[in-house]
């Protein structure tokens, strides 16, 4: 699950929408009336009856009206549709991290760009009219933003800045632009936003921080992501929910469960409610780690706050079943989903799935794919490798096969994952034909092979110690600029150990070479290459190589 952030704001009151709905029309009326008045006035005594500076005044009104019209309407009405999408508490500015799908651009930008709205009105006429023009100013930043224009933007702020008689200037413009360089990565100049926006005078807010800190966290840099926050509660800026649940997301991701139960903790102590993205993160991080416990103690948790798990949070608790091989735990909650009235999705049967498919129960895990069909939910690559995945572990090749077509059959696309299942089950089935068969397909299929499918290929070849064709598939993995793992590593030294004479020289000089690409020797390959070489060379190249005891245990 990747979180993604949605940034909202403060919906617009009431009093003020129909204040600016008054002004619209009021603005719409004298319009129209200019340009009647203009057309009559043009019609009735032709271009000369008129003096021209009269007419040409009367345009220009026409036109600043029109001009200044249509931006308060679509203000207006992008407003209005903006406040019914806000589903939280409409006190609080928030970025929330949702789920399972990438933010959509357009709309983050819209929404920090809303935000600045019903701020900081100046009380003077003069400060009104200064007002107007910051944001108007404001809203020009935003639409550069919106258009990819980070440069423009960022220009368009130095101006503001440098036009210090502008009143209102406010966090708004800042905000944009440092989304737009956290957008692209630039957390440097992110940086230096936030430092331009304080010695404006303008405080950064809750946003500029969760901005930051979003950024942060989709880099993966989690300790960035927690000195913001720590920089943010430092300098009294009220941290949300959202700012708590980035920190926890970013820790969550690189699974690192204790450090998120850290920050959900704080959270707590800070009074801040968390909502049930924070414990989607830490169910999936547990998840991650097969811990099926953990993962279910949160959902219970989550459900004890009168939060309301959803599909994810879920699919997270199967998936964590699933890692931790155990099945019945998996379809338990499976029907604690469906008893919750939520529907699972592909991703939830899939999890499911794959929990079949780590015991090596074929016939259940085709049972589980039937059942997603009959619900209506669409069977996809995934599904259908999962279930591929399940035959291969319990050695059908038949099944697979007839699974691979029931997928052509759907219109579903093969992908490279599909493939090297179908290759699993070659491999565990020892049938070699059907496994350069299957590889040949997906050559033709234009399906780019990667090492997982190579070393896929290799593993029935290598089991019969046929290390030329391995390494003919080694050759060809080179030529297609795809770089030799542990995994074909193994298979290679298989391959010379199962020969018939055994192929010692070969094996060690593809083990030296292999180590000094950076190949990591592990406890198989070390395994394979003391079958190839005998263990007693094979721990003297060990030695030579300086391979610890610790490296060969990872
Ligand atoms: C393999 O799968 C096929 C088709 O699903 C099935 O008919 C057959 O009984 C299975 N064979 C074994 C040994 O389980």
């Amino acid at each position: 699950m990747k979180t993604t952030a949605m940034i909202s704001k403060k919906p617009f009151a009431t009093k003020t929408t129909a204040d600016k709905l008054r002004v619209t029309s009021f603005l719409a009326g004298v319009t129209i009336l200019v340009c009647v008045a203009d057309y009559f006035l043009a019609e009735m005594g032709g271009e000369k009856a008129i003096p021209a500076g009269g007419r040409s005044f009367l345009i220009e009104t026409a036109t600043v009206l029109v001009c200044m019209l249509l931006p308060a309407a679509f203000m207006h009405m992008s407003k209005a549709a903006f406040k019914q999408n806000v589903k939280d508490s409409p006190k609080n500015r928030k970025l929330i991290p949702g789920e399972g799908h990438p933010p959509k651009a357009s709309k983050l930008d819209k929404q920090v760009s809303c935000q600045s709205d019903s701020t900081e009105t100046p009380d003077s006429p003069e400060g009104k009219e200064a007002g107007g023009t910051a944001r108007s100013m404001s809203q020009a930043v935003a639409a550069a933003v919106r258009a990819g224009e980070r440069h423009r933007a960022e220009r368009l702020l130095h101006e503001m800045m440098k036009a210090k008689h502008l009143g209102g200037l406010d966090t708004m413009p800042f905000n944009s632009v440092i989304h737009a360089c956290a957008k692209t990565g630039d957390m440097l100049g992110a940086r230096r936003w936030l430092r331009h926006m304080r010695s404006a005078g303008v405080e950064p807010n809750t946003i500029s921080y969760n901005i930051l800190m979003d950024a942060s966290a989709k880099a993966d840099d989690a300790e960035d992501a927690e000195h913001w926050l720590s920089e943010m509660i430092k300098d009294g800026i009220p941290a949300n929910e959202v700012s708590y649940a980035t920190v926890i997301h970013a820790r969550a991701k690189r699974g690192e469960t204790e450090r998120a139960e850290h920050w959900l903790a704080k959270m707590l102590e800070a009074g801040v409610e968390p909502n049930i993205v924070s414990y989607n993160s830490l169910i999936y991080a547990c998840g991650r780690k097969g811990d099926a416990a953990s993962a279910e103690k949160w959902l219970r948790e989550a459900e004890e706050r009168g939060l309301s798990p959803r599909v994810t949070t879920y699919t997270a608790v199967v998936d964590a079943c699933a890692k931790s091989g155990d099945v019945e735990r998996a379809e338990l909650w499976m029907e604690k989903m469906k008893e919750a009235k939520v529907e699972p999705n592909v991703v939830s049967y899939s999890a499911m799935i794959d929990a079949c498919a780590k015991a090596g129960d074929a016939i259940r895990a085709q049972r589980w794919h039937q059942r997603m069909r009959n619900a209506g939910v669409q069977p996809n690559a995934h599904s259908f490798s999962a279930v591929i995945n399940a035959c291969a572990k319990s050695g059908n090749l038949t099944a697979a096969y007839e699974e691979f077509d029931r997928m052509e059959e759907a219109g579903v696309v093969a992908d490279v994952v599909v493939y090297s299942g179908l290759l699993d089950a070659c491999a565990k089935a020892g049938d070699l034909e059907h496994a350069k068969e299957v590889f040949a397909r997906m050559k033709a299929a234009g399906v780019q092979p990667n090492v997982v499918a190579y070393a896929s290929l290799a593993r029935p070849f290598a089991h019969r110690g046929e290390w030329q064709e391995v390494e003919s598939f080694a050759t060809d993995m080179q030529q297609a600029g795809l770089v030799m793992n542990e995994y074909f590593l193994y298979a290679l030294l298989l391959a010379y150990a199962s020969a018939k004479p055994r192929q010692s020289e070969r094996a060690e000089a593809a083990f030296r070479k292999a180590y000094a690409k950076g190949i990591e020797a592990n406890k198989h390959v070390l395994t394979a290459l003391g079958r190839a070489v005998g263990r007693g060379r094979a721990a003297q190249i060990a030695r030579d190589l300086g391979i610890s005891c610790v490296e060969s245990r990872r």
